[in-house]
């Protein structure tokens, strides 16, 4: 079986790529840009990667951002990240960008998304993984804030797939990015939230029925609410999981602990994703591996994660086909 996950092509659904920073290219960037850091080594920074909820998780994140100036280390990081997930045979990526962590510190909305474009143009061409970007607003700043990124991308929508929402749930709802998720779906941009990670099943609900989104991030919460479960899997709405983020928040104290199984076993379509794999100890492959040693899945079921993430993602019917068949071909060979 583990042969058979790393052989698998894998879709990758919920990736934040601020959060495919490691600690060895953090030190890197921030010598070339001048940044003084507060942790003196790459072990000592390695060593406060111990996370008690999101929020400690999040303090660290931002804080690593500070090291992202140029262009060029916005694609160095996405190449980076590429090039890891092409050896775990990552063939589509859909990926998260924060803007506002960026534009908040003088840094403008092209040069991010110059740089990361440049990077998965490029991982089309050489490695071969097609990919989607998808401009994430951050919940804990006000709508209107949102609004101004969402104008500041208005010249890149040519190479904006998606919109999302993340950063601290608790007290931030959907609810609150009502109107903005608006203008963005009149501009023709597809919604999706993070929702249900730390927060209650209500803010699930609230991004189906205020945001209108077509897939839910995380979402591991909804398993406390049968009404909402039966909603999700009679509308065959998608979950993107993240096992080792959800271990490493402490959203469950271990994997055996992780209701992933008890979803599937309900009929949600639920796929498997790294979030943040520079701080939570892997990348996809490493994630299939967590949840098929607190579990052993059988192929099939490996099978069906796979191909529902395939199903959940942007791509259009003939490229789904295609890597539909590829993933069924890997696990019968
Ligand atoms: N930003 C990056 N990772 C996140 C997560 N897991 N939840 C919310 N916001 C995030
Ligand atoms: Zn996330």
């Amino acid at each position: 079986m583990r042969a058979l996950i790393a052989r698998m092509p894998k879709v990758e659904l919920h990736l934040h790529i601020e959060g495919t920073l490691e600690p060895e290219q953090l030190f890197a960037f921030a010598r070339r840009n001048g940044v003084v850091l507060s942790h003196p080594s790459v072990e000592a920074l390695r060593e406060a990667y111990r996370f008690h909820n999101l929020q400690s998780f999040l303090d660290l994140y931002y804080q690593g951002t500070a090291v992202l100036q140029t262009e060029r280390d916005f694609y160095e990081l996405t190449m980076a990240y590429l090039e890891r997930v092409a050896a775990q045979n990552v063939v589509h990526t859909e990926i998260f960008f924060d803007p506002q962590s960026h534009t908040h510190r003088g840094i403008a909305m092209g040069t991010v998304v110059d740089g990361i474009t440049r990077a998965l143009k490029e991982g089309e061409q050489r490695l071969g993984i097609s990919s989607k970007l998808i401009l994430s607003f951050l919940r804990h700043l006000d709508e209107e804030d949102a609004f101004v990124t969402l104008r500041q991308a208005q010249p890149y929508l040519d190479r904006i797939a998606a919109v999302g929402l993340d950063s601290s749930e608790v007290g931030h709802p959907p609810s609150k990015f009502e109107r903005v998720f608006a203008a963005a779906r009149e501009l023709g941009l597809p919604a999706v939230a993070h929702a249900g990670e730390e927060g209650p099943p209500e803010y699930i609900m609230e991004a189906l029925e205020r945001l209108q989104v077509m897939r839910i991030d995380h979402g591991v919460r909804v398993v406390e609410c049968p009404g909402l479960v039966a909603r999700l899997v009679e509308e065959a709405i998608p979950l993107t999981v993240c096992p080792l983020s959800n271990t490493r928040l402490r959203v469950f104290p271990d994997m055996k602990s992780h209701t992933l199984k008890q979803m599937m076993d309900y009929g949600l379509k639920v796929t498997i994703n790294s979030d943040d794999p520079a701080y939570f100890g892997g990348y996809m492959t490493e994630n299939f591996l967590a949840v098929q040693d607190a579990f052993g899945f059988d192929r099939q079921t490996l099978l069906t994660l796979g191909l529902n993430a395939v199903e959940a993602s942007l791509l259009g019917p003939d490229e789904k086909a295609r890597i539909a068949e590829r993933m069924r071909a890997a696990v019968e060979q």
